[in-house]
């Protein structure tokens, strides 16, 4: 397997285009399965996790064609409607094709998704949305089976505790072909949830309130077919702004909408770097010189700081100057990535859901593994900005959410580059 390789120092120059949203197409590509007929997305990215719902789409029946950054999926025909363990392990959130598989075929399985490096992510409020929409819902050895009840998937009132992100995509999936009117109170906010509630309008459905914590869903009965751009990745986006604040220089981010990542933006301001957003032309440039400034994050639902983003931008704050402090308020165990981190020399104390970074310069090149998708992209953050050679393994996390950060990053004068095993 492949490692990374980073020598770090040298600041960032010069502008990238941002590939395709991850946490979008991947409901987008379960949506599909609603459609009994074609679907065409585009700029859809070239990672694993949109290879590995591709295949849960195939196996489920349907038929995907990629071409460039182009797919159509023909879903006319569905003949399974459980989701192989396998598929569920690699990817956690393939649950949400469970909703999908519920509102086009009236049920859908799937092994129950256990807990992660990020947190135990239990899936209560998934259920909560399939009961509540009358479905029943049977547990058996660690597997999951959700059918619709005698009266159909009806239209109901639905009240989430907590605005998760895939409740809320399940919600919609489920509902979009249900009789009568959903509604979500509680729903959760992310510029992902608008996209999908786009992309499905865009198919015929009926969903209004986007962007606010009610959605209301009206169920229809067919969809039909379509084609839909789908956004530029603001995770991917604010991972090398994270980057240009660590590195230091001068980065043009194109292909990504600058109020989607208001927060991280304001907090990269706050650091020290230089912020041009330009929202018609879809593109930010951030320009940073001298040393990361001293801040504290708290992630939390949008538009409040993005959890994905807690890593990368610790890894920036460790070698900076000042004490900083990151409290992480979505998930309760994501601080994998500041253990590996001081093997840079990095000063990160952990308590709870607290880390204290105390900024240190510089920092020295590792040998590291990724330990799960964001923590890995930290660590080429923390590679950059630090003198010496860094090696990182365990890059199969990181491909599962960024097309190529190599390619990615060298295109803006960064020394980094993919080491295959026989040293090449
Ligand atoms: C999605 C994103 C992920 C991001 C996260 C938060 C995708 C593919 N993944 O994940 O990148 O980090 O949103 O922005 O889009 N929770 C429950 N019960 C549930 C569901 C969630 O307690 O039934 C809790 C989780 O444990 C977590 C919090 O709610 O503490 C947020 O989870 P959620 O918003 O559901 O995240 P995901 O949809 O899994």
């Amino acid at each position: 397997m492949s490692e990374i390789q980073i020598f770090g120092m040298s600041p960032l120059k010069g502008e990238i285009s941002i590939q395709g949203s991850k946490n979008a197409v991947l409901p987008m590509m379960a949506a599909a399965l609603l459609h009994r007929g074609t679907t065409v997305l585009m700029n859809v990215p070239d990672i694993r996790d949109v290879a590995c719902m591709t295949d849960i789409l195939e196996h489920l029946g349907c038929r995907c064609r990629r071409q460039g950054d182009c797919m159509a999926i023909d879903a006319r025909q569905i003949e399974q409607t459980a989701i192989p363990d396998c598929f569920v392990c690699a990817m956690r959130s393939s649950i949400i094709v469970l909703g999908a598989l519920l509102g086009r075929m009236g049920e859908g399985g799937g092994c129950y998704p256990g807990g992660c490096l990020i947190g135990a992510r239990p899936i209560d409020l998934h259920l909560k949305v399939f009961r509540e929409l009358g479905a029943q819902i049977e547990e058996k050895d660690g597997h999951l089976r959700v059918r619709r009840g005698a009266g159909g998937i009806r239209g109901a009132e639905i009240c989430l505790s907590y605005p998760s992100v895939g409740a809320t995509e399940q919600a919609i999936l489920a509902s979009v072909l249900a009789e009568e009117v959903t509604v979500v109170h509680g729903a959760a906010k992310e510029p992902e949830i608008e996209s999908l509630c786009d992309f499905l309008n865009n198919m015929g459905a009926v969903i209004c309130g986007m962007g606010t914590e009610h959605l209301m869903i009206q169920g229809v009965r067919r969809l039909h077919d379509s084609s839909f751009r789908v956004d530029g990745d603001r995770i991917v986006a604010g991972t090398y702004g994270a980057a240009a604040a660590a590195a230091g220089g001068d980065v043009l981010l194109k292909g990504v909408k600058p109020s989607d990542l208001r927060e991280p933006l304001r907090i990269l301001g706050r650091m020290g770097a230089r912020i041009q957003p330009e929202e018609k032309e879809g593109r930010i440039r951030i320009s940073m010189d001298g040393v990361p400034g001293a801040v504290h994050i708290c992630t939390g639902p949008y538009p409040q700081f993005p959890t994905d983003l807690q890593s990368p931008f610790m890894a920036a704050l460790a070698c900076g100057q000042g004490t900083s402090r990151v409290e992480e308020q979505v998930f309760e165990a994501r601080f994998a990535a500041a253990r590996a981190l001081r093997a840079f020399g990095a000063r990160i104390s952990i308590r709870e859901r607290e880390a204290v970074v105390e900024g240190t310069r510089p920092l020295m090149g590792a040998q590291v593994m990724a330990p799960d998708l964001r923590g890995g992209a930290a660590l080429a953050v923390a590679g950059l900005a630090a003198e010496g050679e860094t090696r990182i393994g365990n890059c199969r996390h990181i491909e599962r959410g960024y097309e190529d950060i190599c390619r990615d990053l060298s295109a803006l004068g960064a020394r980094i580059r993919w080491v295959k095993e026989d040293g090449t």
